[in-house]
């Protein structure tokens, strides 16, 4: 995949509270996660509300590498010829799912039963996290994964007989985990059941039974049978809460502001962000609420308020994964401390996220206390700097939030993986009010 070159912003207090109403881009695990089915499924699905994200093109050029015939109608759209479950290609060449963890791991557990060899690649961030997570329970089902040295990328996938269900009780409250045993598992012998330590998103067992498939699901719990098909389906893709998080913490933060974000899906697994936020004093309402297959969808109305510190409860950890770069942007200018911890999962996503912010904030004079899982963070008014991304999108996206509280400008440098989750991030921003400019 062409890499784009790196970026820089200038950020810095805006002139104006934040005002006005966006929609913010398509979900990125639904966006990976409805390609991957519509290509499986018998028959064409029409998918609305992709994400034109680095990482979710990547997951479609791969399919397309497997010879799935995938149109582009308009941006955000997709019509997806299915070729039925065991209809894939061979690959000409290796699969390469850029920053994609999701990717990845999906597709790990998805290409292990398919009957020809594939390698999947990655970038240098993807290129340095852990594989052994899906590696050792397809392992168990009988599939052959090899990884380059400690179980890193990339996966070398061999053709094997048959794969066969088990049951697997995941040592990690992964999504990702969960969803490459259970596409394992559609293709496996018998039955599969995955059992989690705690909930996580469930857009893989809802999307499947929108396909068709017969699976049982409760939070914590998945059992699906091998060898059923998938029946073509039409997708509409909400709104990602995980970029709406951005604008959201902001809007909390820049006294006077008022915003509502439409379209936005509030998945419980997906919105821990929204009840801590209200724990430490933030007027979030949310309006226009209706059910779809996917989750209930939402317009987040944004009001600003006064934000005080607090000890973050250890069971919202896995409901706000994604949204810590930026909360940890919430907790800098909140009054008091905040304390996090069980949230070592940060370390091993795009970047060290614990050390990324905690560095980032301490190079902007606010005091961090670093923890193996957590920080303590002391609220405070951050000053002007240079802040690195380390090529992570959320935490580039996070520091253009706090710098939206400094006291003088912050450069935020290597900014160009913003596109791999929020095409358009900068603009969006500007509009609502952000003082925030590419360089
Ligand atoms: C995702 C699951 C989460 C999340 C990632 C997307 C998914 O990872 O951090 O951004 O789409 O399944 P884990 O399941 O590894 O926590």
């Amino acid at each position: 995949m062409p890499k784009s070159h790196s970026s820089v912003w200038l950020a810095s207090a805006p002139l104006r509270p934040l005002q006005g109403e966006i929609r913010v881009p398509g979900d990125k695990s639904i966006s990976h996660r409805a390609i991957m089915l519509a290509a499986l499924a018998d028959g064409v699905s029409h998918i609305k509300g992709f994400l034109e994200g680095e990482d979710t093109r990547a997951t479609a050029r791969i399919f397309q590498q497997l010879g799935v015939r995938i149109d582009m109608p308009a941006d955000g759209e997709r019509i997806v010829h299915g070729v039925g479950i065991d209809g894939l290609k061979a690959p000409p060449e290796a699969l390469d799912c850029g920053n994609s963890g999701t990717a990845m791991r999906l597709l790990a557990g998805l290409l292990a039963a398919q009957p020809f060899a594939c390698q999947l690649i990655g970038d240098e961030s993807l290129s340095s996290r852990p594989m052994r997570r899906v590696s050792e329970p397809l392992a168990q089902m009988g599939a052959d994964i090899r990884m380059a040295e400690a179980g890193r990328p990339p996966l070398s996938i061999s053709p094997v007989a048959q794969l066969q269900g088990m049951a697997y009780a995941s040592p990690v409250a992964s999504a990702q985990v969960k969803s490459a045993v259970l596409l394992a598992g559609l293709q496996a012998e018998g039955e599969t059941c995955v059992r989690e330590p705690h909930p996580t998103r469930d857009y893989t067992e809802r999307m499947l039974q929108a396909f068709g498939v017969d699976i049982e699901y409760r939070p914590g719990f998945a059992r699906i049978r091998g060898g059923q098909r998938l029946a073509a389906t039409d997708i509409e893709v909400p709104g990602d809460f995980s970029s709406a998080a951005f604008a959201l913490v902001a809007a909390s933060l820049i006294p006077g502001s008022d915003i509502t974000l439409h379209g936005i899906g509030i998945d419980p697994r997906r919105t821990g962000l929204l009840q801590v936020l209200q724990m430490m004093g933030a007027d979030i309402a949310l309006q226009n609420r209706r059910q779809t297959a996917l989750g209930e969808v939402a317009s987040l109305r944004v009001r600003h308020a006064p934000l005080h510190g607090i000890e973050v409860p250890m069971t919202l950890v896995p409901d706000m994964i994604d949204e810590f770069p930026v909360y940890f942007a919430a907790a800098a200018c909140a009054r008091g401390t905040t304390r996090i911890r069980g949230a070592a999962e940060l370390r091993v996503k795009e970047s060290d996220r614990i050390r990324a912010m905690a560095e980032g904030l301490c190079a902007l004079g606010i005091a961090v206390q670093e923890t193996p899982d957590g920080a303590d963070i002391h609220g405070g008014l951050p000053v002007g700097g240079e802040i690195h991304s380390l090529g992570d999108h959320r935490i580039a996206m996070s520091f253009a939030v706090l710098a939206q509280c400094a006291k003088a400008e912050v450069r935020i440098v290597d900014t160009a993986n913003v596109a791999t989750s929020y095409p358009g991030f900068v603009a969006q921003m500007q509009r609502l009010g952000f003082a925030l400019q590419e360089v």
